[in-house]
């Protein structure tokens, strides 16, 4: 399961992008910005703006333009060469595009505050369609990704960004956990980490997640616990109270100068094999070395096979992507073994297992009602059951 090949990490495309404007250059682009077209961005654009800011979707340097945009949706690979699996674009209804010139310069804003400029390079149509077909597997609009991507705008408009000024998420949300990739990656160096484990989630972490991240950190030097706290479905536990629910477990069962608690501010596209593909890269920029993938990563509903996600990463050399990922088996408590197993390290049968749902979960801490202690430590599920109430 482990492999050197990967000690240290490059960055995906061999650069760490920093498209954060500073001194002169800042000051000139704040005072152009208010007299440009200003164009709002919603929550998911707002979170890719940062994300291509600080440089965790190195190498992409703005939103997409046509050529990359089709070569990422039909072979998962920007025009050179370069593995991405999800689109990443700026998409406006058509009649607001009809004021924009390929051309020109533009302010992106959170609101009516201006924070980036971008140079228009291509504006283009696109088909929701076939994205969704691709990149999602499907078309049906009850797949939350797919729904998202319908309800966007019609067209696209692709080129290079500069941020002056942070997102208010940046400000208010998790600062003191939101490092950039180049925070993280010095942090992995100051603590001599050279094997660096990823673990993404938007859930609570449970026995079983414990479990897997504990057994990749036997064969690695250090964890990044990279929560995503981006826009999810409205039935997913709010990242404040994941957050805390992390802090409260971290603080009484893993050793503290093995984890690396940081906040991972992409939205969810709950698009499973491709976006497995789409968080090992971006953890890959944020310093990882390997990257967990566990059962139904990044999935919904059952639109994606268990263990997809996994079988994806069958379709790259493994120098392709630059990162080892973990693969795990679908883990849980068996009763007759004491212990989190999975069908590979289990002789016993579905009747000793203890297997909830996600939305079981959900249903018994929205009741006040406490978790089985085997599935859920209680110090997790009382965090939960208090930050679900204050909702
Ligand atoms: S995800 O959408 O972020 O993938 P989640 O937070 O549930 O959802 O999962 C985080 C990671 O843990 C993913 O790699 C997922 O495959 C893995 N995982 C979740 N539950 C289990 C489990 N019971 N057994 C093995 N892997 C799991």
């Amino acid at each position: 399961m482990t492999s050197d090949t990967y000690a240290t990490s490059v960055p995906h495309g061999g650069v760490l992008v920093d498209r954060i404007l500073q001194g002169e250059a800042r000051e000139d682009a704040r005072r152009r910005a208010p007299r440009l077209k200003c164009i709002p961005l919603s929550p998911v654009n707002l979170s890719d703006l940062e994300l291509i800011a600080i440089g965790a979707y190195s190498p992409l340097t703005g939103f997409m333009k046509q050529a990359d945009y089709l070569s990422v949706v039909r072979d998962m690979r920007l025009t050179g060469g370069l593995v991405w699996s999800i689109p990443i674009t700026l998409t406006v209804a058509a009649d607001s595009a009809s004021g924009i010139r390929e051309g020109a310069e533009i302010a992106l804003c959170e609101g009516e505050r201006p924070l980036a400029v971008m140079t228009v390079a291509e504006k283009f149509s696109y088909n929701k369609q076939e994205e969704a077909r691709q990149v999602y597997r499907t078309t049906d609009e009850a797949h939350p990704g797919v729904a998202r991507l319908y309800r966007q705008g019609e067209m696209a408009l692709g080129g290079d960004i500069w941020l002056f000024d942070q997102p208010s998420a940046m400000e208010v949300e998790f600062p003191a956990l939101r490092f950039t990739p180049a925070q993280t990656r010095r942090i992995f160096s100051e603590r001599g980490w050279r094997r660096v484990v990823g673990f993404q989630t938007r859930n609570p972490i449970h026995r079983a997640h414990e479990y897997i991240q504990k057994v990749a950190m036997e064969i690695t030097d250090g964890l990044l616990l990279h929560p995503l706290v981006g826009e999810t479905k409205a039935d997913d536990i709010p990242a404040d109270v994941r957050i805390e629910s992390y802090q409260a477990l971290l603080r009484e069962y893993y050793p503290a100068d093995r984890v690396v608690l940081s906040v991972f501010p992409a939205a969810m596209r709950y698009a499973g094999p491709r976006e497995a593909i789409f968080h090992a890269i971006c953890r890959k920029n944020y310093g990882c070395t390997h990257f967990i993938v566990g059962r139904d990563h990044a999935g919904v509903g059952n639109y994606y096979g268990t263990y997809d996600a996994q079988r994806i990463f069958d379709q790259f050399k493994p120098e392709e992507i630059g990162l080892t990922p973990l693969f795990f088996e679908h883990t849980f408590y068996c009763r007759k073994c004491g212990a989190i197993v999975s069908a590979k390290t289990c002789p016993h049968g579905k009747e000793d297992w203890l297997i909830l749902s996600g939305t079981q979960v959900r249903q018994m801490l929205e009741r006040g009602e406490s978790l089985p202690e085997e599935f859920t430590r209680p110090v997790v599920a009382q965090v939960l059951i208090d930050g679900l109430r204050r909702k």
